[in-house]
């Protein structure tokens, strides 16, 4: 029983945009996937979602093909949250987080409103059910769609099958507090036993987080390892272009990695101070 994705591609515009990606992850585990812009984390996550078909390979929840499950089994199996969303109609935020439980059978009007409510909570959005989504923030937006997520997802377990939570980028626009506990509700689903593949772009979230790194490059898998072996690799740098100041805090379980900004805090010179990579 685990996440298995097998010798994934994906092709578009006539080339290939994910190639030969395979992983394995257990129920329990989160694994955040990093890369520069392009890379093809969103193509990744779409694959695994079962929104995109593999134009080579297969990605299996559980033994079963992801694009081959009714679009129902996989609502209640997996539900994920978008890079972006685009909603046109003015809609509040109660309806938007309602649409969550459309799959679920057996729920009277009560426990739906209870359901959503509890997912409102759990984002920080106590009473904000009927505020117009569109007048809210980008930030209580991407809330907004993680309650919706929630509600859809449920528990992170169900007849002994772990769930798979997928987040496309679920911080780019929070505030430092919200990033954590977003993150927090996220860790949380894993460590409840159901398995979570978060795309991150801060990498200081990514090693706190999850258990796992899955590093894309153009397309490529180029490295799949836990925070601290990562960073002793040395790839990150090489990855992103920029040099980084690896940190470890005293007292910290992880290590945290600091962006090489030369010109602006390097003094007069230029010339780089004592950095590690
Ligand atoms: N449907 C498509 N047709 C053509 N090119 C695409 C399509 N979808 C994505 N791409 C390209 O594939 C690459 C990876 O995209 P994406 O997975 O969204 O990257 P990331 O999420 O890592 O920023 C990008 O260069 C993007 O322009
Ligand atoms: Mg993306």
């Amino acid at each position: 029983m685990a996440l298995e994705i097998d010798d994934v591609g994906v092709v578009a515009g006539g080339r290939a945009i994910l190639a030969k990606v395979s992983a394995r992850i257990e129920p329990g585990a989160m694994v955040a996937v990093i890369g520069p812009n392009g890379a093809g984390k969103s193509t990744l996550v779409k694959a695994i979602s079962g929104e995109r078909r593999p134009a080579f390979g297969r990605v299996r929840l559980h033994g079963h093909d992801v694009s081959a499950l009714a679009p129902a089994d996989l609502a209640m199996q997996r539900a994920v949250l978008p890079q972006a969303t685009t909603i046109a109609f003015p809609f509040t935020v109660f309806e938007i987080v309602g649409l969550g439980l459309r799959q679920r059978a057996g729920m009277d009007a009560a426990a739906r409103r209870q359901e959503v409510q509890r997912a409102l909570g759990a984002v920080d959005l106590e009473g904000f059910g009927e505020r117009l989504y569109q007048r809210l923030s980008g930030g209580e937006q991407q809330r907004v769609q993680l309650a919706r997520v929630l509600c859809q997802i449920g528990e992170p377990v169900k007849d002994g099958r772990a769930k798979l939570l997928i987040l496309d980028e679920p911080t780019s626009s929070l505030d430092v507090r919200h990033q954590i506990a977003v993150l927090s509700i996220a860790r949380r689903f894993a460590d409840d036993g159901g398995i979570v593949v978060a795309v991150l772009h801060d990498l200081n979230l990514a090693m706190s987080f999850a258990d796992r790194l899955m590093v894309l490059e153009g397309g490529r898998l180029v490295a799949d390892q836990e925070p601290e072996e990562l960073l002793e690799g040395g790839l990150l740098a090489e990855t992103f272009g920029t040099r980084m100041v690896i940190l470890r805090p005293p007292g910290w379980a992880r290590p945290a990695v600091l962006p090489d900004f030369p010109r602006l805090h390097h003094g007069r010179s230029g010339e780089a101070a004592d950095i590690s990579q």
